[in-house]
């Protein structure tokens, strides 16, 4: 069952300039997406870093005005401020970051930083805030005593636990997670991601999943959508972005997951160079004039891919 649906989605930054400071220009930072997460599910974001991920993540929790497109949540728009506050959008949509160390409030202790979402959407006790932040705690596996620690006291896997335990103090249904392990060791990665997916089963919730490495998101994603220049170069199940990949971007993407076996290291250089140089023959035609991604194009039920059209000679 859907969660949220995304149609046509466009934020465009302008780009001021000279004596009167005019809007000369745009960035075209998200130009026209559409896709949905199902509840329970995690959908994964994957492209370089410049390619709109954030900025669709942070549209989605208001963080970002839009310029045009519709986000609609149980039926109705939330891309207007009004109608978020008059569903508690706010309190079922919430955000994980990249940067703990920015994103926690240095001077506060972890009851305070996990307790304040709470006291914005419920009235409890003291005593029962306090229970449910220790049972949040829990879950991410940390200690009781790390209730009275501020971030710095903690690592940068901990903190991101902190983070998770914040995101879900509120009981959201929907968690936009923007590279949330990318900060960390690989080792630490790991842990932290299966304490994403434990409180995913726990509270049924579902994910946006941003990275720039599709190492990551393998294991944690239902659904990938695939993102270059703003658009969506490839969008499919995980089943269909890692074993049959179409557009030469996700090729790419995939070529360069880091390898961690020595033994497949030299046979792994050789795809790689062989991917680029397929893409430095081929590019052209994966993209229409200016460069542009093409609109998607069913090549299953599942799987759409930003081919050029039989029709319009891949013009565009
Ligand atoms: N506030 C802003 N003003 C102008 N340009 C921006 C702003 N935020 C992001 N951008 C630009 O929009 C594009 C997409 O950025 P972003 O969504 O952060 O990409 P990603 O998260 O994939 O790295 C980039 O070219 C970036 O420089
Ligand atoms: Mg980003």
């Amino acid at each position: 069952m859907e969660l949220i649906t995304i149609n046509d989605l466009k934020v465009h930054y302008p780009i001021r300039s000279g004596f009167f400071n005019r809007v000369t220009d745009y960035v075209y930072a998200v130009d026209g997406v559409d896709f949905t997460i199902e509840r329970g599910k995690t959908y994964g974001l994957v492209g370089e870093s410049g390619s709109g991920k954030s900025t669709i993540g942070k549209a989605i929790v208001g963080l970002e005005k839009i310029t045009s497109g519709s986000i609609i949540y149980e039926g109705q728009d939330v891309t207007k401020k009004r109608v978020r506050k008059g569903m508690q959008y706010n309190k079922d949509v919430q955000m994980i970051f990249q940067d703990s160390m920015s994103s926690l409030n240095p001077k506060k202790r972890v009851i305070d930083i996990i307790g304040e979402p709470i006291r914005n959407f419920e009235k409890l006790s003291d005593q029962e805030e306090k229970k449910k932040i220790k049972g949040l705690l829990d879950i991410v596996g940390m200690p009781e005593d790390a209730l009275y620690k501020y971030p710095h006291e903690f690592s940068g896997g901990q903190r991101q636990r902190i983070g998770v335990a914040r995101a879900v103090a509120t009981n959201p249904k929907l968690i936009v997670a923007d590279e949330p392990v990318s900060a960390l060791d690989l080792s630490v990665q790991a842990q932290v991601l299966n304490f994403m997916k434990k409180i995913q089963r726990e509270y049924n919730l579902s994910y946006l999943f941003i990275s720039h490495d599709l190492g990551v998101v393998k294991h944690m994603c239902d659904n990938i959508a695939i993102m270059n220049k703003g658009r969506f170069v490839e969008i499919g199940t995980r089943e269909d972005i890692y074993t049959n990949p179409q557009h030469i971007y996700t090729k790419r993407l995939l070529s360069a997951i880091p390898k961690i076996d020595v033994a497949d290291r030299e046979e792994h250089k050789e795809l790689r160079r062989k991917v680029e140089r397929e893409y430095v023959q081929n590019e052209k035609e994966y993209y229409g004039s200016n460069g542009r991604v093409f609109d998607l194009k069913n090549v299953s039920p599942t799987h759409q891919v930003a081919l050029a059209s039989a029709k319009s000679g891949g013009v565009q």
